[in-house]
């Protein structure tokens, strides 16, 4: 058991992160990122992120004198993986960083080939399809809105289709194998995932729990 929800996300962020990072739906949680760098990998190694989106794993890994080495489709999001760190940099950070813009499944024609063989982790979070996508406001008696549940690129594989979705991470992954060295590590995180009309596998209600008891 990883214990890195100790604080909000908010707080974990703060002073470490430019405000715009908010803008993305679908951070990382800094001390996940964290966690599995410091486990994983000494200072001076390569830790890849293929799918970085404003840099969560390689601000952390900075943060831990790691040298980062992300990929991220957005334009946009990219530049802000990018400022963020450089922000780290000028707040004490000793590692450093490099942002690819491009398509993670093809990650062997974006980065340089003297990784090759080098990368000792690649820890990232893929986009989970599109019904886990994006920010949710729920007010009373307004009903439950979705933010910022889409990107601009039609190769975001948030909205691929499952099968899309799938196969683009095999072929991201088959990529990453490329660039890890012999006995590197992934790691990949998941988000709690609900079958459509099933009620969630473990949660406060009654029936819930009865549920993943029978189920
Ligand atoms: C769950 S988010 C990752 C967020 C990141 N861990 C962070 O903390 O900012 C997934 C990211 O994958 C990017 N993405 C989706 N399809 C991609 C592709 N084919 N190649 C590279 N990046 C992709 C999205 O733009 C998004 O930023």
């Amino acid at each position: 058991m990883w214990i890195t929800a100790q604080q909000t996300s908010r707080a974990q962020r703060k002073d470490r992160y430019l405000p715009e990072a908010t803008k993305h739906p679908a951070r990382m949680l800094p001390a996940i990122a964290a966690h599995a760098i410091g486990r994983y990998t000494n200072p001076g190694d390569i830790v890849v992120d293929p799918m970085c989106g404003i840099g969560t794993s390689l601000v952390e890994a900075a943060y831990l004198d790691r040298r980062g080495v992300g990929v991220e489709l957005e334009p946009a999001w990219a530049d802000i993986a990018r400022a963020n760190l450089a922000h780290a940099t000028t707040h004490g950070a000793t590692g450093s960083g490099q942002v690819y813009t491009g398509d993670a499944t093809m990650l062997t024609d974006l980065v340089p080939a003297e990784l090759f063989g080098q990368a000792s982790l690649v820890v990232t979070s893929p986009p989970y399809g599109p019904g886990v996508h994006g920010q949710v406001d729920a007010q009373p008696g307004a009903g439950v809105h979705k933010r910022h549940d889409r990107y601009s690129d039609n190769r975001d594989l948030a909205h691929a289709g499952w099968q899309g979705l799938t196969e683009g991470f095999r072929q991201i992954l088959a990529g990453c194998a490329v660039l890890l060295k012999p006995g590197g590590y992934v790691a990949v995180t998941a988000r709690p995932w609900r079958q459509p009309r099933r009620p969630a596998l473990c949660g406060r209600g009654k029936r819930d729990r009865g549920w993943a008891r029978a189920g």
